[in-house]
């Protein structure tokens, strides 16, 4: 398992207007497509590519195009789907799937009640979308649900995760390929499993609580 945190002037700007609680739902939706954007660009670093031969208006050249089968991006609602526009900005051509995983508050348990993806990912490269890498559960099920189904490379976006998420991660998926890309490594969970400093629940803050 490979953890890259960017360390950018503009990532941290971005993350400390997302992280006051004054932000409005607006100012924060806008500032989480801007963050994955951002992320986006280290997280598709090893995106395949194969030669294409093109012509400019002065002589052929050979340049690069998505290899296929296309890239596929997985948000993990119910707060990934608040990334999702932020990452296709970047890869407008990538298959987008749903997984809709949610964590019942009192056991900690993750249940899956949403997924609409292919059958067979088998070979194929998978970039999924959680917010807050908190205890980890959620990605741990996402990420061990795309390799049954064959995935061969996933990398995870997300905006924030505890260090008692990414060991707890590390000690189930530390062989794997799996690569996480993070806008930052926060201090550690509070008692209710929250990111500390964090920015609270990121869904009910982009989309409001319900
Ligand atoms: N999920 C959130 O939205 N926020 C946290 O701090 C932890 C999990």
């Amino acid at each position: 398992m490979r953890v890259t945190v960017l360390d950018h002037p503009l990532v941290a700007h971005k993350l400390t207007v997302l992280r006051d609680k004054d932000t409005t739902s607006p100012v924060f939706r806008l500032l989480v497509e801007e963050l994955v954007t951002l992320l986006a660009y280290e997280a598709t670093r090893q995106v395949r590519v194969e030669p294409v031969e093109i012509e400019t208006p002065v002589t052929r050249t050979t340049g690069v195009g998505l290899s296929k089968p296309r890239p596929l991006v997985v948000p993990i609602l119910r707060a990934g789907l608040g990334m999702l526009e932020g990452m296709t900005r970047l890869v407008p051509t990538a298959e987008v799937g749903f997984l809709g995983m949610a964590r019942n508050e009192d056991t900690l348990d993750i249940i899956t009640y949403a997924e609409r993806l292919p059958d067979d990912l088998t070979g194929r490269q998978v970039f999924v979308l959680d917010p807050m890498l908190a205890t980890g559960g959620t990605l741990r099920e996402a990420i061990k649900f795309l390799y049954r189904r064959g995935a061969e490379q996933i990398t995870c976006i997300c905006l924030l995760a505890a260090p008692e998420g990414l060991a707890a991660l590390e000690e189930e998926l530390g062989d794997s390929e799996v690569s996480i890309v993070l806008a930052a490594r926060d201090e550690r969970l509070n008692e209710k499993s929250y990111i500390v400093p964090g920015l609270g629940d990121a869904g009910d803050r982009l989309y409001g609580v319900v």
